[in-house]
């Protein structure tokens, strides 16, 4: 293949109905961001593009649930998504959004065109409306049961639960998620893409020839929606919310998102292009083009065989050379969640650690989910950047620094004559450089940041093993060369950085007083650094991140598990009706634990002696699993005090303790607000 004269990068486009957290940027815009800066760093002409994706029903279901405007949400999201990704170095060209007008013409007309050559089969259909909101049930306004799993809550167009995609009739008992009535049937018509036709005529033709260029994991999905054979797919919805479908008799319809979404990297191509005083055709329309797709797994299916059949049908596209869809990042052992809050926000992320930036670019490359689902933790967030990013990048370029402004004035000395060490460190060195570029080349950014880091392993290891510190006395010339070769190094390691950790690049890039360190002269191992060059003055490039930071994120964690708990937690119905007489019978007094011991061989039971006002007495109680005896001692607690006395692990329990149960199962003492003379009654 010859190479590419320009290339188009695209990050899917978030949904603007939310902010953007962990998985998000490790599924499509980590790596994008990491291929797009080495591109550029290569010099290479690169338009990389996103935006807001900002139709679709679950922004109406939010519009409505909140009493708002769906234009209202759009505008929150788009704000603060926009902000967060600007602030965390994702450093898109454009970053553009799907409800401006360049877009909606620019989908119209794609629309039209593929019209007007006869693409779409036009079809009329029954489909649910719901009767007292006069309105059709497209995809997630319609909830039922799932056909495959049995979940209750799945979607009209997909199981949640099972992954499962659906069409509403598919559905058992189907439900109108805005009335919560049963839907009933009528006829609307729609267009539809005719996947199965294109599937025969060259879509898998296609597919297959990347075999062995596309990763396994996207490959092998396309191959499964294959082998189920493609259906013809409505690309039309009876909503108010989106791009209005532009043909006669088709009012109150708009397009599919998933139609007018991909449509965005082209408006948002436009919108860049015409800012830059480009042509946006050269990018889209010109073979010599490259087009890259960044996506998480769950996009594969449209970026892979949706789109490329709506470019192709339309006639005057590229297709995407290849979609390096990412698997899923899981966050402490648990599946990602925003509704259940289990996630890490971005916008929080930057002001809990402000300036750490690279800390988490670095933890979540470094656990990038390239072949399958990996999982981020806090501690090892912190122990990458204690013991990698402090301890070894950190460490060497401070000792190489620190080393050339003691010894040297900060200035690089001149070079000797290098000893076998010195080419072994070197050529090591440039091995790894080699690595990187074809790692990244293949979109293996583990492996191209493992080679990375390398280097400043060796860096260190270089120090550590010719220790200038002590040679300096007995030979300054040898401790020059040293020095001189750490300081290239150091400039290797500040050039490279742009790539991975762009925040700390520049950082670097001021220490050492090099602005532009181009990649031909890191790969030749040219001097970055002459002879005479004066250095800045030394100061940290990461600091450590203590317990106590680590533990803050872990809680805040447990307690949206807690409030998730809580929110879900069913409430058992209420018991039969008992008579005022009965509920007299029972005789419950406030008393004072004496003591309190476990009932050996057993996990849950505490032997208790209470003094109840009237007398000392013996019970028996499962609640070893939240209180430990030294801890109950002296509380007081409410007691059933004339329950018929019975065994308990040959124990005899005179009476019953009142426990309250919270959501999590944990039992605590029902007791009175302030403390109270034992024997009181409770009525
Ligand atoms: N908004 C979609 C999602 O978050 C992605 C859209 S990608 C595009 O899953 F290609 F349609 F833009
Ligand atoms: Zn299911």
């Amino acid at each position: 293949m010859k190479p590419p004269k320009r290339y188009l990068i695209t990050s899917a486009l978030p949904y603007a109905n939310g902010p953007l957290h962990l998985g998000h940027i490790a599924g499509a815009y980590l790596p994008a961001d990491i291929y797009v800066r080495y591109l550029k760093l290569k010099g290479e002409d690169v338009a990389f593009v996103c935006g807001s994706d900002e139709h679709g029903v679950p922004i109406t279901l939010r519009a409505r649930k909140e009493g708002v405007s769906p234009q209202h949400i759009v505008d929150k999201y788009h704000e603060m998504i926009k902000k967060a990704f600007a602030e965390f170095g994702i450093a898109f060209d454009i970053y553009h959004r799907t409800s401006d007008p360049l877009h909606h013409e620019t989908a119209s007309d794609f629309f039209r065109t593929m019209y007007e050559k006869g693409e779409f089969i036009e079809k009329e259909e029954e489909q649910f409306f719901d009767e007292q909101e006069q309105q059709f049930l497209a995809d997630r306004y319609i909830i039922g049961t799932c056909p495959k799993c049995g979940y209750e809550e799945a979607y009209g167009d997909q199981c949640e639960k099972c992954g499962t995609s659906l069409s509403p009739k598919e559905l058992i008992n189907p439900k109108s998620k805005l009335s919560g009535n049963i839907p009933v049937l009528k006829n609307t018509k729609h267009w539809y893409l005719d996947l199965e036709k294109y599937q025969n005529e060259w879509l898998e033709k296609w597919i297959d020839s990347h075999k062995s260029d596309w990763k396994s994991n996207v490959y092998g999905q396309c191959k499964s929606w294959l082998k189920a054979g493609l259906q013809p797919r409505a690309v039309t919805r009876d909503l108010d919310w989106g791009v209005p479908v532009p043909v006669k008799g088709a009012d109150g319809k708009v397009l599919y998102v998933w139609f007018d979404a991909p449509i965005g990297y082209i408006s948002a191509t436009k919108a860049w292009a015409k800012e830059n005083g480009k042509d946006w055709k050269d990018y889209w329309q010109s073979e010599d083009s490259r087009l890259i797709h960044f996506i998480g797994k769950d996009n594969i299916v449209f970026h892979c065989l949706i789109f490329p059949a709506m470019l192709k049908a339309h006639g005057d596209y590229i297709l995407p050379d290849n979609v390096p869809a990412n698997e899923f990042l899981n966050l402490e052992g648990d599946k990602l969640s925003t509704s259940r809050n289990w996630a890490v926000w971005i916008h929080e992320y930057l002001q809990d650690f402000p300036g750490k930036q690279d800390a988490l670019r670095y933890t979540i490359c470094a656990n990038s989910p390239e072949q399958k689902d990996n999982d981020f933790t806090w501690k090892d967030f912190q122990d990458r950047n204690n013991n990698e990013l402090v301890a070894i990048f950190g460490n060497f370029v401070n000792r190489a620094i620190v080393l050339t402004h003691k010894y040297f004035n900060g200035i690089i000395p001149e070079v000797g004559q290098l000893d076998s060490f010195d080419e072994e460190i070197l050529n090591k060195i440039t091995q790894n450089i080699i690595g990187i570029d074809l790692s990244l080349e293949n979109f293996k950014f583990r492996e191209a940041l493992r080679l990375f880091m390398n280097i400043a392993r060796l860096g260190n290891k270089y120090l550590a093993d010719t220790e200038p510190w002590k040679l300096i006395k007995t030979n300054e010339n040898r401790v020059k060369t040293i020095l001189y070769n750490s300081m290239q190094i150091t400039a290797i390691l500040a050039g490279l950085s742009e790539i991975f950790l762009p925040f700390t690049s520049k950082k670097l890039k001021d220490l050492i007083n090099l602005s532009e360190i181009p990649w031909k002269d890191i790969k030749s191992y040219k001097t970055l650094l002459n002879q005479g060059h004066k250095i800045n003055k030394p100061s940290l490039l990461f600091d450590k991140i203590e317990d106590e930071e680590i533990e803050k994120q872990i809680q805040k964690l447990m307690d949206s598990k807690k409030a998730n708990e809580m929110e879900n937690k069913t409430v058992e119905p209420v018991k039969e009706n008992i008579i005022f007489d009965d509920f007299v019978k029972m005789d419950i007094r406030v008393g004072t634990i004496l003591e309190a011991e476990r009932v050996p061989k057993t996990d849950k039971l505490l032997k208790l002696k209470i003094d109840t006002g009237i007398d000392q007495r013996t019970v028996v109680s499962g609640i070893a699993v939240d209180h430990k005896p030294e801890d109950i001692i002296g509380k007081q607690v409410s007691i059933l005090m004339n329950l018929e006395p019975r065994k308990i692990r040959g124990i005899e329990s005179q009476g019953m303790i009142l426990m309250a149960e919270d959501a999590s199962g944990k039992l605590d003492f029902v007791v009175p607000d302030e403390k109270t003379t034992n024997g009181s009654g409770i009525k």
